[in-house]
């Protein structure tokens, strides 16, 4: 496929499919070809939007031969048929996070993926952002020495009215943290710990805050936030932080480095690379589409994110340390 613009089309045109367009515009190999939605409205006013194909059903989409990749953009439980179905159709896919509602599913889609020879790539598009991945680096050249511990916090509110379409922190967030947590340290949590509250919604019943301590293969210890109760309005905020402290050194990033002070889409303000991180990924993706390569973050990798959400899950609900297998 050398040379060639790749073809995509969306399954699913809610929220993040706006930021994917927004993407697709500024990627010189692709190009999006057309979408799909549930609701006909919403279809209709994001084909206006992106000038693109609008189709009839989630089928049309994966077999207009002009498309060679599907982005899934679903809710989560309905990942595994969309992405399944496009894989039959031998479609490359970017799957939204979290891949799926279990981990069966996960493992379904990875056996999927290697019985039809496509790509099925993760939507892990927080460790897209350059300085994430900068840090990776230095982190896996060894420069921070020995790991000691890994921090990955988020805090931004979201209105009532926002979170009441999607489900609490912990299947939503959470995932985000884990895998740049798993990417930054280059290792997995074998034991959680974690809590939940409901601190800001009125009306719905889900936790808009976790926090959660993971003990890491490597022996090091992690922690996460994952919070839409409230924005951090201090002077050093922990917005969106990633923080790595070895025996050698440490590293820190901060949305504070990016932010702009205007509403995001849901988000109570937002920052220039949250953008970025998802045109990097879909870069990426076009990429690996085009030449081959290693993604970076993998099904193994949303697998092992699936289970700990899973333990994170049984730590809150019996009070207890749960372990990650
Ligand atoms: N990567 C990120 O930073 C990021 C941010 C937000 C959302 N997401 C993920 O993107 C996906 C969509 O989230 P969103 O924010 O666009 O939400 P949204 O509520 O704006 O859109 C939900 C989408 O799911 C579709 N949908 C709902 N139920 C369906 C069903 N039964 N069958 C077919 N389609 C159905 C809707 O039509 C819509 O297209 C989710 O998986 C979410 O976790 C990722």
């Amino acid at each position: 496929m050398a040379d060639k613009r790749i073809g995509v089309g969306f399954i699913g045109a809610g929220e993040i499919s706006v930021l994917h367009g927004i993407a697709l515009r500024e990627i010189p190999n692709a190009r999006l070809i057309g979408l799909w939605n549930r609701t006909p409205d919403r279809a209709a006013k994001r084909a206006k939007e992106e000038l693109c194909k609008r189709y009839e059903t989630a089928e049309d989409v994966v077999k207009d031969p002009a498309v060679d990749a599907v982005v899934i953009n679903t809710n989560q439980e309905t990942h595994l048929k969309y992405a399944r179905l496009a894989m039959e159709a031998g479609k490359h896919v970017l799957v939204e996070k979290p891949l799926a509602t279990t981990v069966a599913d996960v493992e379904e889609m990875k056996a999927i993926a290697e019985r039809t020879g496509v790509l099925c790539v993760p939507g892990h598009n927080m460790i897209h952002e350059e300085s994430i991945t900068r840090a990776h680096r230095i982190i896996e050249n060894g420069d921070l020495g020995k790991i000691v511990s890994c921090y990955v916090m988020y805090n931004i509110q979201h209105s009532e009215e926002r979170a009441s379409t999607l489900p609490g922190v912990v299947r939503h967030i959470f995932t985000h943290n884990l895998y740049t947590m798993m990417y930054l340290t280059g290792s997995k949590p074998v034991r959680v710990q974690g809590f939940k509250a409901n601190r800001h919604y009125g009306k719905i019943d889900k936790e808009d805050i976790t926090l959660v301590n993971l003990e890491l293969e490597n022996g090091a210890l992690g922690h996460i936030c994952s919070s839409f109760a409230a924005d951090d309005l201090a002077p050093a905020p922990w917005t969106y932080t990633a923080r790595v402290i070895g025996l050698g050194g440490t590293t820190h990033y901060t949305y504070g480095d990016w932010v702009e002070v205007k509403k995001g889409i849901s988000h109570s303000h937002t920052y220039t690379a949250y953008q970025a991180t998802i045109t990097n990924e879909d870069q990426y993706f076009v990429n690996l589409c085009l030449y081959g390569g290693t993604p970076l973050s993998t099904l193994d990798d949303a697998i092992w994110c699936q289970k700990t959400t899973e333990a994170l899950e049984k730590s809150i609900a019996e009070g207890i340390t749960a372990n990650v297998r």
